[in-house]
């Protein structure tokens, strides 16, 4: 399962032009335990946001957010503003104590966007913003009818993660600052609105929604989805929001949810956020899943119709503990959400199904990071990261991911899993609903695992150096192994239709597709095609590992129409990314071109900023 986030974008001259900001230390802590986070134009140190109260109404005609944003805050004594993250809002007033009050906004940032300061004082307690969103905000994809699965009512949702909810909302967009929130949200007639907060199951006829956020979380888990959308329980503490034609089959899909967050609970403790439901929104969600708490978002792609994609799921649940209860501190700490969870989601796999399966999963990640650290600057094959000076989404590669999992994988099998899984217990406990930096992590994993059980480890060389270490855990998928002889018997002459290929799960045909070399014959490929019905496969994964050996082989030509209406139907960057570079790569730039021109409308800004760089540097 490739994870390919890193943008193509020409970094070195943004590096030296946006690295002026007066705020910046390598080590990204300061003493008195404020982290300094170079992503934010928050000043924690002086005054903070504790709670925020929305109020806002969706207008679907002018693609515009409208309303108020109502805050607590607390300022500590001598401090004289507080200063909030902001990017394309429309600021119409701000209230301090009731107080009508002069603002100014900062210098814009292309990432950054600008800082919002507003004078204040130690003893004011309440602040209130009137603003709108623009149409271009990047958190927010308005869908037209037509891009839904009902094809009969606009949608909107929200991505927030990185920085992108500073697109929708003045906040502090930082992960190491938390907030409890409350929303009342006015929708049109018809439509219903769902948050990452306790939300409603049922439409109401005034369309106005309320939600409520009691555990303090960072900004980039604020979420926001509005839609025709219904809800079906699944388990007494899980269920499915989505469109009504596709609730059914996402229940199916979904049916082991309740017994997913029992298996995670068992791992690692208690399910802090109550409920745990996943909505499962149109294609043009640019990401597989994101863990917004209570509510996972998710791309229709995972609806496989055989629940063969479910490990998406454990993964966004394992975000639960590692990410929501304890959450980067910084971007550059990224690893700390996503290695761990990728570790977590493999556990809870192996304890639920089975060891093969969660095998697979570890090999298959590891051969797609290899891959992509033959391409990324070295620089970002470190587990801690410098993103100073540039958009943290460019740093956001598969290194954190497997790399992050496979250094949790060495400290459990130098520690044994019973001393690993007690230690991982106790951090998510001690640090529950807090922020982690790496230098924090790395003392408490010496004072809590390293030191009273005298392992060996060079921790240093795992997230401090380029690349792999020698002593990378090795993982064998027995399952593969069969797979493997089947790639051999078709490359000495079997025909496909005769290799021996029963069971196997979405993972052994990935594994088979992705083990076939791109110099195949056509007949080959015709004859695979013909056996498999890889270019008709309803499994997006599959389709995706196939029309990638299909560019390169020289076959995408034959299918060109599928592998367009494919990246013309489907946002998930993880998906387009392989594919417009293979496009690119064989000199097929002209079709590539074409295909996003078709595509572009049914893009979140996400997707399309990656694949307009790549296509604007294939020249
Ligand atoms: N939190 C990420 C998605 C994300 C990462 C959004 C970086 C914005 C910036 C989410 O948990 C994730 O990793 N999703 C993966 C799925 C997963 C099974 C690896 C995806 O979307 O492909
Ligand atoms: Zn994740």
């Amino acid at each position: 399962m490739k994870i390919i986030f890193h943008h193509l974008f020409l970094l070195s001259t943004l590096v030296t032009l946006f690295s002026c900001k007066e705020k910046t230390t390598t080590s990204g802590e300061s003493n008195d335990n404020i982290v300094t986070d170079i992503h934010s134009y928050a000043k924690p140190e002086k005054a903070v946001v504790k709670h925020l109260s929305l109020e806002l109404k969706a207008d679907f005609e002018i693609k515009k957010l409208s309303g108020t944003a109502t805050y607590q805050i607390e300022v500590k004594d001598g401090a004289d503003s507080i200063s909030l993250d902001t990017k394309g809002l429309d600021i119409q007033q701000v209230t301090v104590d009731g107080k009508n009050t002069p603002f100014s906004l900062g210098k814009e940032d292309p990432w950054l966007g600008q800082a919002l300061s507003i004078p204040v004082s130690h003893g004011s307690k309440n602040l209130v913003i009137a603003y709108s969103t623009r149409p271009t905000a990047e958190a927010l994809q308005w869908l037209v009818p037509s891009q839904t699965a009902g094809k009969q009512h606009p949608y909107l949702f929200t991505q927030g993660e990185a920085i992108l909810t500073r697109t929708w909302i003045p906040i502090q967009d930082s992960p190491g600052i938390r907030l409890t929130y409350d929303a009342k949200i006015t929708v049109p007639a018809d439509l219903m609105a769902v948050m990452s907060a306790v939300s409603p199951q049922e439409k109401n006829k005034d369309g106005v929604y309320t939600f409520k956020m009691d555990q303090p979380i960072p900004a980039y888990l604020i979420a926001l989805a509005i839609g025709d959308i219904s809800f079906k329980s699944i388990g007494k503490r899980t269920g499915v929001y989505t469109e009504q034609v596709l609730l059914d089959a996402a229940v199916y899909e979904f049916a082991d949810m309740e017994k997913l967050v029992e298996t995670a609970e068992s791992l690692y403790g208690p399910y802090q956020w109550e409920r745990y439901d996943v909505i499962v929104l149109p294609p043009s969600f640019p990401f597989g899943g994101m863990e917004n708490p209570r509510l996972t978002f998710a791309t229709p792609t995972i609806i496989a119709g055989d629940r063969s994609l479910i490990a998406l799921i454990a993964h966004e649940l394992a975000h639960s503990w590692s990410g929501n209860l304890v959450t980067n501190a910084t971007w550059n700490d990224f690893w700390l959400n996503e290695g761990f969870t990728v570790y977590f989601e493999r556990r809870i796999i192996e304890a639920l199904y089975d060891k093969s399966y969660s095998d697979m999963l570890a090999v298959l990640g590891l051969q797609d990071l290899k891959g992509e650290m033959e391409d990324l600057p070295v620089d970002d094959t470190h587990l801690y990261l410098n993103l100073a000076g540039r958009n943290p989404d460019d740093g956001m590669t598969g290194v954190a991911y497997e790399k992050g999992a496979l250094f949790l994988t060495m400290l459990e099998q130098k520690a044994g899993r019973e001393k690993f899984d007690a230690f991982l217990r106790k951090y998510f406990a001690d640090h529950k609903f807090q922020s982690m930096t790496t230098q924090k992590f790395l003392t408490y994993l010496d004072e809590n695992l390293i030191k009273p059980n005298q392992l060996t480890v060079n921790v240093d060389e795992w997230v401090y150096k380029p690349g792999l270490p020698d002593s990378i855990p090795v993982f064998k998928a027995e399952r593969f192994i069969k797979v493997d002889a089947q790639v051999a018997a078709f490359m000495n002459g079997r025909k496909a239709g005769s290799l021996e290929t029963k069971e196997w799960s979405t993972l052994e045909w990935l594994h088979f597709i992705k083990a076939l070399p791109d110099s195949l014959a056509e007949a080959d490929m015709t004859d695979l095609d013909q056996a498999f019905k890889f270019t008709a496969s309803n499994n997006s994964e599959i389709k995706d590992a196939w029309f990638k050996l299909a560019i390169y082989q020289g076959y995408g030509a034959k299918i060109m129409p599928e592998i367009r209406s494919f990246l013309v139907n489907v946002g998930r960057r993880k998906f387009l990314t392989p594919l417009y570079t293979a496009l690119v790569e064989k000199g097929m730039t002209k079709d590539a071109r074409s295909i996003f021109e078709e595509a572009k409308p049914n893009y979140h800004s996400i997707a399309t900023g990656t694949i307009q760089a790549l296509l604007d540097k294939a020249n």
